[in-house]
């Protein structure tokens, strides 16, 4: 296998930006790293705040074929790694659909993933150094730093959260394993959320996940459906 290259930069526009720049003259696998982006893109194109000392990548692994749940396979993988690694986060720890990491009940991290004929890119947002400022924190985010009170290495978290996408691809055919591990730690579950699908918003309970990855919600006349795609905006407790 070949290895994988690293880029590393102060500042960028976006690592998703720069990845495809990259892309065009490396054959490999590639990773994108930088402290600081001034265009970070986010899901449904909405801008991502990047402020220095967060985690802020981009990387790709080489995988044939579509799976609709890739982005919860990463959502598992990310929450693993990071309750292994950071073990007191572990209660508090949770997935929000597709593939948001939650800390009690606010946004830790992100992750954009794109499908391309042999390989998949996923670029990955973390909070873990940067302060959460109030531009940050009208959308309530929180960083590791604010959890844990100390810095940690955003070099060897990136190659941890490599990692542990590149040693579990095999689960990918076996969706069952980490679709159950997201619902288990499902955020939001038995609550009523805010569901944008691009059309009007609605109110739903969320019940789960199902094994194609859709979002399984009861809207208030009692019908269900699941959801393939779309956005949780908000929760509150169920009443
Ligand atoms: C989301 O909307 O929740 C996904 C956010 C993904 C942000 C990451 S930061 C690294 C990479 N570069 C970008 O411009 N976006 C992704």
């Amino acid at each position: 296998m070949m290895e994988r290259s690293y880029f590393y930069y102060n500042v960028l526009d976006s690592t998703m930006l720069e990845y495809q720049r990259l892309r065009e003259y490396n054959n490999g696998t590639i990773c994108v790293r930088t402290d600081y982006q001034g265009d970070g893109v986010g899901r449904d194109n909405h801008n991502w705040l990047s402020p220095t000392g967060g985690l802020w990548f981009t990387f790709d692994i080489v995988f044939s074929g579509f799976v609709s749940s890739f982005g919860l396979y990463t959502g598992y993988c990310l929450h693993r790694e990071l309750c292994r690694l950071f073990y007191p986060l572990a209660d508090k720890l949770q997935i929000k659909w597709t593939n948001d990491i939650i800390y009690d009940g606010k946004k830790l991290g992100g992750v954009l993933c794109k499908s391309h004929p042999g390989r998949y890119t996923i670029g990955i947002g973390l909070n873990t150094n940067n302060d959460i400022d109030s531009s940050l924190g009208k959308f309530g985010a929180v960083s590791l730093k604010n959890i844990l009170n100390t810095n940690i290495s955003n070099e060897q978290l990136c190659f941890s959260l490599i990692d542990a996408v590149e040693r579990n691809v095999r689960l990918l055919s076996h969706e069952i394993t980490y679709i159950t591990y997201c619902n288990e730690n499902l955020f939001g579950k038995n609550c009523k959320a805010l569901i944008d699908v691009g059309t009007e918003p609605f109110e739903a309970e969320i019940l789960g996940i199902d094994l194609k990855g859709a979002l399984i919600v009861r809207k208030g006349m009692g019908e269900i459906i699941n959801l393939s795609s779309g956005s949780i905006l908000s929760i509150e407790a169920f009443s």
